[in-house]
């Protein structure tokens, strides 16, 4: 009797599942690129929010402007990482003709393939990917098209409104009309909400330089790219941790 096609593809698919990383393997290791990202993340969002209380606005009752740009970030970059390590570059067999190449499929292989070895060898490519992958989705939750963007630049823009309004009767001079003069000072706090609409955009293009200079500058696929964002000991003993 010929075995089923459940089976068949069962007995095919078991080769791969022990050499390749799938599962826990792609799990754990997006999970890793994506908690070492949190501390640069951090350092780069820190320094966006100072720029914007030293050059905007006042900071409001200890909040950030950015949490709308960090949630949104949060929430997202597991996905975003998982596809752009795997299936997007990391994926398939070692074989070559049929022949699995010295080093391969584990430790070192030299091949672009599934398998731990695989990411170990091009572990320069994977730690820039890593790296591009945070840095694009920083640049989309904070493009003006942004639900998040535009959540933040609505919130900055009313700050410096109010700021901008409070500040308006001291120009008046007693027995002046108040209403009057905060009438005629409409064309100030629009100015001022403007200036803050387009100095906020000037702040917020800086991350992804930010993020570079955060990782060490080098932000490239090469050997000596991104010394602070490259965790290469740990993450690679982490990687090999994986059959
Ligand atoms: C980066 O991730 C690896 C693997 O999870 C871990 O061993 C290492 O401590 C992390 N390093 C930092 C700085 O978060
Ligand atoms: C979180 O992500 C999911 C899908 O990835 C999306 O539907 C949801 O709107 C997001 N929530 C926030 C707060 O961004
Ligand atoms: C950088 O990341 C983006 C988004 O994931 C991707 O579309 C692009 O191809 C990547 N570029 C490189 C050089 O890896």
């Amino acid at each position: 009797m010929w075995p089923s096609l459940q089976l068949l593809s069962i007995l095919l698919a078991v080769p791969v599942a022990v050499f390749a990383c799938e599962g826990e393997c792609i799990v754990g290791i997006t999970h890793a690129f994506v908690g070492n990202y949190s501390n640069p993340i951090q350092s780069v969002l820190h320094e966006i929010d100072n720029q914007i209380i030293e050059r905007i606005v006042p900071q409001h009752d200890g909040m950030s402007y950015l949490q709308p740009i960090l949630t949104a970030y949060t929430n997202s970059s597991y996905d975003g990482m998982e596809t752009a390590i795997f299936p997007s570059y990391f994926h398939g067999k070692c074989q070559v003709n049929g022949v699995d190449p010295k080093g391969c499929p584990n430790p070192d292989c030299p091949v672009v393939c599934g398998t731990p070895g695989s990411l170990v060898h091009f572990y320069p490519t994977l730690r820039f990917i890593a790296f591009n992958e945070t840095r694009e989705a920083m640049r989309l939750y904070t493009s003006s098209d942004s639900e998040a963007y535009r959540q933040v630049e609505h919130d900055v823009v009313r700050a410096a409104g109010k700021q901008a309004r409070a500040a308006v009767p001291r120009f008046a001079r007693y027995g002046d009309d108040v209403a009057g003069v905060m009438g005629e000072n409409m064309p100030y706090v629009k100015k001022r909400e403007e200036s803050a609409k387009k100095a906020l955009r000037e702040i917020l293009d800086e991350i992804p330089d930010l993020l570079a200079k955060a990782c060490g500058g080098s932000a490239k696929d090469s050997v000596d790219g991104l010394p602070s964002c490259s965790w290469d000991a740990a993450m690679q003993e982490y990687i090999l941790s994986f059959p």
